[in-house]
């Protein structure tokens, strides 16, 4: 208990600059004269850019917002409301919390009409902690923004409502998804995915009577991460809106069109905890959600046997002090190669987590979904794309690892999939379902 109550204290003064209790920092209020302009929330896109809910460090009571704003914001005000719609809290947020983001500016992109462009993004990042929550309750929230325009009037916009649910209940599920490489030129890639999360939430709808309660994205979501306009469409989509989603950096998010590649790319998409080793901060994070210690990792950053070496030290750190029930590892490159089960990243991790008794180790990219028997404590698996379009050919015979794998799957180029992951005090499952709901394969943990 002593462990949990110091964690908290940290996190509280860590974060403090962006929790609900912040003393407002004094904005100048504008000359009596000044013209203000509020805006109807439909005209709103232009002033808030990739809103999303990502996990705080305890789930059952902290929840992060991401968002970006324009350069010339004043501040934000962000208004929390109950799961009627009834305002609880707000908290007005000075343009100084937030960071001046260029990293994507200037970049090499492409536009959904098949037009080269270069991106125009300098805008102000802010990152912001809801806390303190209630356990197992439904909240929302919406942003306001003020700022001055060139005529020197003030524009007040408000952004759509975004949804989530804290952690706490006895039980609860999340939609796994990866590999959809969203890329506006070619929208059927994100329309597939985001029909797959309803699909798998209609399942669990009727399987359990209700939805399942967050989104767990293991990356490759956007086709070029340098892009900022990719990220911007995808998370207009409505599953962005209604649910937590706590993701990780893949390949894809991790590269622009012309090769260059930056960590900063997935770090100021979103606005996960910045509990990460040196260098991956805001990248790779850990967060508890109910009793699962979830850890998520940046493959990118672990190539070389030093990357790898200082990723394992703070896996190793995080899951030694951890007191959760489950561990959950996540990262976005495959354990093993589906199309003949040859070994990937398995071998490079195996040791570790039967060190540290991790449960569940969750990969994605292979584009194939593989399923390992249980490994000593662990058992592997890794997610099938979800784009109807960059799937691998079709599996082959198993030559390697059959002592080892379970189950695998794909529908060849052609692939459409995802997991519900279903967890209680004992147990955790995972099924594996296709675009029409059948489910391919299941799995329990039970402790
Ligand atoms: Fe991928």
């Amino acid at each position: 208990m002593k462990k949990i109550i110091l964690i908290a204290c940290i996190l509280v003064s860590a974060c403090s600059k962006s929790s609900l209790d912040t003393p407002e920092e004094n904005v100048a209020p504008p000359a009596k004269d000044t013209v203000v302009v509020n805006l109807p929330k439909d005209s709103c896109n232009n002033y808030f850019f990739s809103v999303n809910t990502c996990p705080g460090e305890i789930c059952t009571s902290q929840m992060n917002v991401s968002w970006g704003t324009k350069a010339n914001t004043e501040y934000c005000i962000v208004y929390l409301m109950d799961e009627a719609g009834s305002v609880i809290r707000q908290a007005k947020l000075p343009a100084s919390v937030a960071e001046m983001c260029t990293v994507y500016d200037g970049i090499y992109s492409k536009k959904a009409n098949g037009e080269n462009f270069y991106e125009s993004a300098r805008f102000r990042k802010y990152s912001y902690t809801l806390s303190p929550l209630e356990s197992n309750k439904k909240y929302s929230y919406r942003i306001t923004s003020y700022s001055m325009d060139s005529k020197g009037r003030r524009i007040i916009a408000t952004s759509d409502t975004y949804h989530f649910k804290t952690a706490g209940a006895d039980s609860w599920s999340a939609c796994i998804i990866s590999d959809f490489h969203s890329y506006p030129p070619l929208p059927g890639r994100l329309s597939s995915a985001m029909k797959m999360v309803e699909t798998v939430n209609s399942y669990a709808k009727t399987k359990r009577g209700k939805e399942f309660d967050w989104v767990l994205h293991l990356g490759d979501v956007v086709a070029w991460g340098g892009s900022w306009s990719f990220w911007n469409i995808m998370y207009r989509e409505k599953p962005f809106k209604n649910w937590m989603w706590a993701g990780l950096n893949g390949n894809h998010d991790n590269m622009t069109r012309q090769s260059d590649y930056s960590n900063k790319f997935f770090k100021y998409s979103t606005g996960v905890p910045l509990n990460g080793y040196q260098g991956e901060e805001g990248v790779c994070y850990t967060f508890t959600y109910g009793n699962i210690q979830f850890v998520m990792l940046n493959n990118e950053d672990m190539a070389t046997s030093a990357g790898l070496s200082r990723a394992q030290e703070w896996v190793r750190k995080v899951l030694k002090s951890s007191i959760a029930k489950f561990k959950v590892v996540c990262e976005h490159y495959q354990w093993f190669y589906g199309s003949t089960g040859s070994t990937s990243q398995y071998s490079r991790w195996n040791d570790l987590f039967d060190e540290c008794s991790v449960d569940l180790a969750l990969g994605a990219n292979n584009h194939i979904y593989v399923r390992s028997h249980k490994l000593n404590n662990t058992v592997y698996v890794q997610t099938p794309s979800s784009d109807n379009e960059r799937g691998q050919d079709p599996i082959g015979e198993l030559e390697y690892n059959q002592d080892k794998i379970a189950f695998r799957w794909n529908e060849g180029p052609k692939t459409v999939g995802a997991l519900l992951m279903e967890a209680d005090n004992s147990q955790i499952t995972l099924t594996l379902l296709d675009r029409n709901a059948q489910v391919l394969d299941n799995v329990t943990i039970s402790k």
